[in-house]
């Protein structure tokens, strides 16, 4: 079987952790590296949590650097409101003993681009900031990658702030360099996330008597429990496993070309991804999924994770 090359910007983050658990177990991907960032929570506590993915994914294997600190323009925003000081909950609490890759996140991009020619595969799960990194660094990248799957924004709706979600407007200036690139950019936003709310019902199918399984149900509840208190609903949106199911099954999701341009205007639309007429190249964005389907197949994906 042909491996598809995946690197994975990641920010975690509860729902992060569960994307990284689906991920690291499927056969089929290469995964490269993960890049681990600012964004939920600070970049030491991000790095650590992507470290304890791989530990308890048995992937220890695949390197994780540390990317970066802050957004390219402005200061760093967190959700700890969402995911806990730890980033991983309020219940769990774990350090890793090991150290990321001592390579540059930027640098890692570009070298990978080029020695997996029009195969390079990566998934951002938090800002934009590495991948706009890698970008500016070396522009002809974008007619390397195959396609870059971005975790963000929302064409009707935002969730860090009235119009702009929280990966983008982490880093706005980041995802307009992605945007505004010529690289292949595929948008699974809150228009498609938010159709998939699953039932805390569903989190016990999703735990289990073992390490990884203890630990993923615990941060689920906990996640509920901020689902609830911060935004009002019952239940959860893994908003990062719905956009990683994009890589393994993208016929849930029903997409529209769209030329999307992210504001940059200090105030309430900052970070906006607005689809505009011109002035942006096309990107592939979710506006729907098959939201059964969706949740079924995270399900039995981190049940599958859980019991190894
Ligand atoms: O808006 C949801 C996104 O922001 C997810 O990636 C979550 O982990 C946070 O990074
Ligand atoms: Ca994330």
């Amino acid at each position: 079987m042909n491996k598809r090359p995946v690197i994975i910007c990641t920010d975690p983050g509860i729902d992060d952790f569960i994307a990284l658990a689906v991920l690291l177990q499927q056969p089929q991907l290469d995964i490269r590296g993960m890049i681990a960032l600012s964004g939920n929570v600070g970049l030491p506590i991000t790095v650590n949590n992507a470290l304890l993915a791989g530990e308890l994914c048995g992937r220890t294997d695949v390197p994780v650097l540390a990317g970066s600190a802050t957004p390219l323009a402005r200061p760093a925003r967190n959700a700890c409101n969402i995911h806990g000081a730890s980033g991983l909950g309020t219940s769990v609490e774990r350090y890793s003993n090991r150290k990321p890759l001592a390579q540059d996140a930027a640098e890692f991009i570009v070298q990978t681009a080029r020695q997996f020619p029009g195969a390079l595969e990566i998934i951002s799960l938090g800002p934009l900031t590495d991948v706009a990194r890698a970008l500016t660094l070396d522009p002809a990248i974008a007619q390397l990658l195959r396609q870059i799957v971005v975790m963000g924004g929302g064409i009707k709706r935002g969730n860090a702030t009235q119009y702009a979600e929280f990966n983008i407007v982490a880093d706005p200036e980041a995802a307009d360099v992605v945007f505004s690139s010529s690289a292949p950019v595929v948008m699974i936003g809150l228009d498609a996330t938010h159709q998939c709310l699953q039932p805390r019902s569903q989190i016990a199918e999703m735990a289990a008597d073992t390490e990884l399984g203890r630990m993923v149900g615990l941060m689920l509840n906990d996640y509920a429990d901020m689902y609830r208190r911060v935004h009002q609903l019952e239940g959860v949106v893994i908003h990062d496993a719905i956009c990683a199911l994009w890589l393994l099954q993208p016929n849930l999701f029903y997409t529209e070309p769209m030329r999307v341009k992210i504001c940059l205007d200090n105030g309430a639309h900052l970070g906006q991804t607005m689809a505009v007429t011109d002035g942006a190249p096309f990107a592939t964005v979710a506006m729907g999924l098959d939201a059964e389907g969706v949740a079924r197949r995270i399900v039995d994906e981190v049940h599958r994770a859980v019991i190894q």
